[in-house]
């Protein structure tokens, strides 16, 4: 081998060790794209938690800590110390935040839910409660999740405390609009979203979350994005229909989160994958996900629920038949889901937003 031709196999073999050394934080940087993880605030002292998340990835989203059951003890107090703890974890790493939630039928607190309060009274918590946490969290929190799976699968509204049982006195979505009317007068400068389960296929759900949000866009109301959770259970997901989803709601001129991405697979008693084949389509799915995000128009994050299947809310979820959905393994060690997310991420062009 001649001298110029060393040369240049040893630049490009430095080159090759260099950029896979890229964490995934970086390489998402690159594309416009942020990369995310859900935190749960008693996991932060574990060494290789925190180094895994601040390494990988530039946003963080708390899991549980701003929900209604976490800040709110009772109706006089807001307790905000395991949310400022992620969020000062996420200053000190330079990682974006997302607020998750305001509003939700699930997982509040016991004396809200059996509080027995008139519409004009939870109408009054509801306010207060909005723009008390916007305010508290505003320059640190940069996109909220205003309402959380607000539809079931048939695209019908779901009962609860907030819009039927007995409601915040607003008919059909208005409840939902006043959510989001209360959080811009709070903090104008925050992304708002609407936040969805099982909405990513065009499905009736996704089709009724289209309709309201083309009513939101031509009526002014306050919106900028949509989170899709994509927490995939089965998998067979279909790609087409997900990318023709995201497509139309991309068409509105919103933004597109993907927000609690886990693709969770069979697993023994011990949550060890059954069938390690499958942590071969786990990557493709993974990678399929990320290339329709960076090929659709708006689509700015994608977010695992969770850092390592060490710790995930799969197993409770699926009663512990199903788990291993993230993208480190217990031991922090990145899976193939890892690898197939990068090198999804290397392949394509930097995004037009
Ligand atoms: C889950 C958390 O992961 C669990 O820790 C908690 O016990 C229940 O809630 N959709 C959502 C999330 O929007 O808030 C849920 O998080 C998972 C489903």
């Amino acid at each position: 081998m001649n001298c110029k031709l060393l040369r240049a196999s040893a630049l490009l073999l430095l080159f090759i060790a260099i950029s896979s050394a890229q964490t995934l934080r970086e390489k998402a940087f690159k594309t416009g794209v942020m990369i995310g993880a859900a935190v749960n605030v008693h996991y932060l002292s574990e060494a290789a938690y925190a180094s895994t998340l601040s390494r990988e990835f530039n946003m963080l989203e708390p899991e549980d800590a701003m929900k209604w059951e976490a800040l709110r003890p009772d109706e006089k107090t807001f307790d905000f110390g395991d949310a400022d703890r992620i969020v000062e974890f996420a200053r000190t790493h330079d990682m974006k935040v997302r607020g998750h939630n305001l509003l939700w039928g699930s997982h509040n607190p016991d004396w809200l839910t059996r509080g027995r309060y008139s519409s004009q009274k939870l109408s009054t918590l509801l306010h207060d409660h909005i723009t008390r946490v916007v305010n508290h969290f505003s320059n640190k929190v940069f996109a909220w999740d205003v309402v959380n799976e607000a539809f079931d699968e048939k695209g019908k509204l779901r009962d609860s405390i907030w819009y039927n049982q007995p409601g915040i006195g607003a008919v059909g979505t208005a409840y939902i609009e006043q959510a989001f009317r209360w959080a811009y007068e709070a903090e104008p400068h925050t992304l708002l979203f609407y936040n969805e389960a099982e909405a990513e296929e065009l499905n009736p759900k996704s089709d009724a979350i289209y309709a309201m949000l083309q009513d939101f866009r031509k009526r002014g109301v306050p919106i900028n994005g949509v989170g899709f959770q994509m927490h995939i259970y089965n998998l067979t997901p279909d790609f087409a229909s997900i990318t023709a989803n995201f497509a139309r709601f991309s068409k509105l001129g919103i933004q597109i989160h993907i927000t609690e991405m886990d693709v969770a697979l069979p697993v023994t008693e011990n949550g060890n994958v059954k069938d390690s084949a499958d942590l071969a389509r786990q990557a493709e799915i993974y990678a399929g996900i990320v290339k329709i995000c960076l090929q659709t128009p708006g689509c700015t994050a994608i977010q695992t629920w969770g850092v390592t299947d060490k710790y995930s809310w799969l197993g409770w979820a699926t009663h512990q038949t199903k788990g291993a959905g993230l993208l480190f393994d217990r031991q922090y060690h990145p899976k193939p889901a890892y690898e197939a997310l990068e090198q999804a991420l290397n392949k394509q062009p930097l995004q037009q937003n």
